[in-house]
């Protein structure tokens, strides 16, 4: 049987995908939103081969990077999508089949201007709501101190989401970016948002 590669090629862009569409089985997966060129994700892949991982990142060279990083490992448990991450989350995938949202290192549109072109915008709240599974979590971390508050009020006046502590003893790799602004001795900013069930 030839193996699965880890580009995920949707062949239709108007429907929904469950997650053993995705994955050729699994009832759940996590997500890394703005997956660059895939260090946290293949790390983390890895590291926990029974859990399932889709990244989602929009610049094609870094979805083609991913892939064959992860083709080479042989990395079964990861697939890739070149795609826009809200178009993904809130048309091509079933409700409740996502257990955990990666959101790490995100563009922060800093000028005032821009702030439009952020992803978490309020009406982007229900739909993270939604995709989620019923005891889902989404983790942010970023080096952005506006972006991280912006994200945090969000979430707060959605009253879909409450914030609790990160459990720094779980494996969690950092990312390209992370290691990145590390070095030049930045903050870190993290957050995690469990999901309300009503
Ligand atoms: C600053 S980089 C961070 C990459 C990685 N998460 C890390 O921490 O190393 C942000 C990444 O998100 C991707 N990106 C930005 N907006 C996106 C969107 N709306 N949909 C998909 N990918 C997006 C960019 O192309 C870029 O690769």
């Amino acid at each position: 049987m030839t193996p699965m590669s880890t580009a995920f090629l949707p062949p239709d862009f108007f429907r929904r995908y469950s997650v053993s569409d995705i994955f050729d089985r699994g009832l759940e997966c996590e997500v890394d939103l703005g997956c660059g060129d895939g260090g946290f994700l293949l790390a983390l892949a890895q590291h926990e081969p029974d859990r399932l991982f889709l990244g989602v990142e929009r610049l094609l060279g870094r979805v083609r990077k991913v892939c064959s990083r992860a083709d080479r490992s042989g990395l079964e448990n990861v697939r890739c999508l070149r795609a826009e991450s809200r178009y993904v989350l809130e048309w091509m995938l079933q409700e409740g089949s996502v257990r955990r949202l990666h959101y790490l290192f995100p563009d922060p549109w800093p000028k005032e201007k821009h702030h439009k072109k952020r992803l978490v915008q309020a009406d982007f709240i229900p739909v993270l709501h939604r995709v989620l599974t019923k005891d889902g979590e989404m983790l942010f971390r970023t080096d952005h101190e506006d972006y991280f508050s912006w994200v945090c009020d969000c979430m707060g006046a959605s009253g879909l989401f409450s914030r609790v502590d990160w459990d720094d003893d779980a494996f969690y790799p950092k990312t390209d970016f992370q290691q990145h602004w590390e070095s030049l001795g930045k903050p870190i900013y993290s957050a995690r948002f469990l999901r309300h069930e009503f």
